[in-house]
């Protein structure tokens, strides 16, 4: 159903009260009246906790102008998407392409952002890099895996050591099932061993950088249960995460704020700090898609909101982001950031992942303005 419901009246009235002064957009609803600039997160926020958001393309000459109004204007720390990932730096032995990632770090420097790296050791087979775990035509064995990773993560955060604020050092190393971490080239040739050696050598690369351990999912019980295990061990072997990661790519819904506020709070009695590190709210429901069995064939043909979201179902987003949003709020101490996993609806991920539609997940829509669910977030800031 397409129709859109009236906005609650609170709601229009404050909407029709902004125009977006950055970059000269209007906020549209009843702009023209009134001329007051869209309020910034991070002024809202003032850093509690730090407001961020993830950057696919080259910038600043690959994305578009009003997007790139939004991320100069409204976040206070930028994590690349893709240039810092290991296929990119390094896509080939020994030959390193730093002309994105340099050009990212002096785009944030230059308006006075902060930049979370990301990531080193990408826990998944189909992430790893390939060349790494070859030796000719053989299997590298594990020194050599060693040393390359350790090449790796000392070139990449010597040449940024003291401009980057934090490393997403591991990414995604917990298995979605009964196993510890996910069998990868990674595991199959350093063992469990591989986190705890990549936060030793990010520690030693860069001492002053924030270290993260980021992951999906974690904030559920059996994968929290890993997750602290896994932060025991890194204590053991002197190969401490200062920072746990929830990438908080959650579903309309289905978000699960009892577990997040749980997870933050256990986090902060295991004595690291939380981040927020990829967050999204999926408008089309992707259980069905992994629930296994002929469900995938009809849930592939689902694009409900292809021709636009419908008011009512936006101010459900609102709502939930809100009610993420007090929880952050409430636990901002306990927070390093919270970042977007992007700024615009146009270029979310999930517009292709898991299978191809038209998505509304994030703050601002396809024409870079603000959503109900920006307003939400505003006012969870706001603590009203
Ligand atoms: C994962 C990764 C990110 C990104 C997102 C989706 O969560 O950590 O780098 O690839 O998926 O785009």
């Amino acid at each position: 159903m397409l129709t859109a419901e009236p906005l609650p009246r609170r709601e229009f009235l404050r909407q029709a009260a902004f125009s977006l002064a950055a970059g000269g957009m209007a906020c549209g609803r009843g702009a023209k009246a009134a001329d007051s600039p869209l309020p910034r997160l991070r002024d809202v926020f003032q850093g509690r906790p730090r407001i961020g958001v993830a950057v696919e393309g080259r910038l600043p000459d690959g994305v578009p102008a009003d997007e790139l109004e939004l991320i100069r204007g409204q976040f206070d720390i930028l994590t690349p998407a893709n240039c810092m990932k290991w296929d990119h730096l390094q896509p080939r032995e020994g030959q390193f392409d730093f002309q994105q990632a340099d050009a990212f770090v002096a785009f944030a420097e230059a308006n006075r952002q902060k930049v979370a790296g990301h990531c080193f050791v990408w826990n998944r087979p189909e992430t790893s890099t390939k060349w790494v775990f070859q030796d000719g035509d053989k299997p590298a064995d594990a020194a050599l895996v060693l040393q390359r990773m350790q090449t790796h993560i000392r070139t990449v955060m010597g040449r940024y050591r003291g401009r980057v604020h934090s490393w997403d050092v591991v990414n995604e190393a917990l298995d979605d099932g009964k196993a510890f971490l996910r069998r990868t080239p990674w595991t199959e040739t350093l063992g469990d061993e591989v986190v705890a050696k990549a936060f030793q050598c990010a520690r030693r690369a860069d001492p002053a950088a924030t270290l993260v351990y980021n992951d999906y999912n974690i904030e559920t019980p059996a994968k929290r249960a890993k997750l602290l295990r896994l932060l025991a061990q890194l204590r053991d072997a002197n190969a401490r995460a200062d920072v746990v990661g929830i990438q908080g790519h959650w579903e309309i819904d289905r978000v699960p704020f009892e577990q997040i506020e749980e997870t933050i709070v256990a986090l902060h009695g295991a004595g690291v700090k939380v981040a927020v590190t990829e967050l999204d709210i999926d408008m089309v429901p992707r259980e069905k898609y992994f629930a296994g069995g002929s469900q995938r064939e009809e849930v592939v043909k689902q694009d409900p909101y292809a021709e636009g979201c419908p008011a009512d179902v936006l101010q459900r987003q609102a709502d939930q982001y809100g009610r993420l949003f007090q929880i952050f709020a409430r636990h901002s101490e306990k927070l390093d950031r919270v970042t977007l996993w992007g700024v615009t609806d146009r270029v979310s991920w999930l517009n292709a992942w898991p299978w191809k539609r038209v998505n509304h997940p994030l703050l601002f829509d396809r024409q870079a303005k603000p959503k109900p669910a920006f307003f939400a977030v505003l006012d969870a800031a706001r603590g009203r």
